[in-house]
């Protein structure tokens, strides 16, 4: 990377999420070259995009380019791979998108071993553990630098929030930990304002948990084939991928999102909690800084409920993180 310029390649950019992603990312000044890599189309779209009068440079690259466009990368954002249909779960995906993703991260280690890596990828609980573990076996991991994109999820429960009190602004940000699929989402809702959570019913507070963890399940259903959520999840990732731009390079601080991270990126804030769950990987509200991960806040006081929906997501979440990590470590 020349200094003072920030590449950003998105993997998978000619697809439901990258176009609209890439559309998005294109109105930053904090960017000054977007490279747009997929095994099909990507000329095309960069050619197209290109044309948008913005500060950014964009370059389309084909199967065979990936190396040219990760080289000296600042950030790579990785929506490639397939999307669910109907009747699927996101682990259903694993056997064609945790390949695909474990190349990307061959791709990162070899060209821009610095790199941000955002992971948007499905199942997000289990590409992650892939992408840490690629970059472990290259000597270039650093836990402060890769990111499972769950910013959807958060979306997701300040709209439906707004929707069922009007008393809770859309904009609001909700805390979202666990992980990224279906009973790992764990909103915590006892975190807003208003008393919200006390002005619900018991029913209603398990109807609006439920919508925000099957969330995606609406989309993929309405979609009927055609794929899960895009335009969506593209304002999600790009609200994320500006916020770890502005920190590492923007100079802004106290900017926070959850996000699905090793916990090794901020190891004294989580020792006590790894040791009690096991777990390595968590979602967890973060503070970003010009080095990626500048802290994991730590987990508020949760209500006896949120602590109930805890307790199932641990042990998924340790079968997805196991079998992820096993992807690369039983096959190497
Ligand atoms: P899509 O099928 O519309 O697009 C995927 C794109 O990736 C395609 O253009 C395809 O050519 C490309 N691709 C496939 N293999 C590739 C490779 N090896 N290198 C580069 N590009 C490659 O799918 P969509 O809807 O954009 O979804 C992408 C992924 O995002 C899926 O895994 C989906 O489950 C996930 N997703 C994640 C969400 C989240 O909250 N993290 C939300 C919604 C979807």
């Amino acid at each position: 990377m020349v200094k003072g310029k920030l590449e950003l390649v998105i993997c998978g950019a000619a697809g439901g999420i990258g176009q609209p992603l890439s559309l998005l990312l294109k109105q930053s000044d904090l960017i000054s070259h977007l490279a747009l890599f997929d095994v099909v189309n990507a000329p095309g779209v960069a050619a197209d995009l290109s044309h948008i009068n913005t500060k950014s440079t964009v370059t389309g690259h084909g199967k065979d380019q990936m190396d040219e466009a990760m080289k000296g990368a600042h950030t790579v954002v990785i929506p490639a791979g397939v999307p669910r249909k109907p009747g699927m779960s996101r682990d259903d995906l694993f056997k064609i998108n945790a390949g695909i993703v474990r190349d990307l991260a061959e791709g990162v280690a070899k060209n821009c071993p610095g790199a941000n890596v955002l992971v948007i990828s499905n199942p997000v609980n289990s590409t992650v553990p892939i992408v840490c573990e690629v970059l472990k076996q290259h000597g270039v991991f650093n836990p402060r630098k890769v990111f499972g994109v769950s910013t959807l999820d958060a979306v997701r429960a300040s709209r439906f929030s707004f929707e069922t009190n009007s008393s809770i602004p859309p904009s609001s940000r909700v805390t979202v930990v666990g992980g990224h699929s279906g009973t790992t989402i764990v909103p915590l809702l006892s975190q807003l304002p208003n008393n919200f959570v006390g002005s619900l019913s018991k029913e209603e507070l398990e109807k609006l948990t439920y919508r925000i963890q099957f969330g995606g399940d609406e989309v993929v259903k309405a979609k009927d084939g055609a794929g899960s959520a895009t335009l969506s999840m593209a304002f999600a990732g790009a609200r994320f991928t500006l916020a770890v731009l502005q920190a590492t390079v923007g100079g802004k601080t106290g900017l926070i999102e959850s996000t699905y991270v090793n916990l090794a990126a901020d190891a004294d804030a989580t020792r006590e909690f790894k040791a009690k769950t096991g777990l390595e990987y968590f979602a967890q509200d973060v503070e970003f800084g010009p080095e990626g991960v500048q802290r994991i806040v730590p987990l508020p006081t949760l209500s006896a409920y949120e602590q109930g929906l805890l307790e199932v997501a641990v042990k998924e979440l340790k079968v997805n993180i196991t079998k992820g990590t096993a992807f690369i470590t039983d096959n190497s």
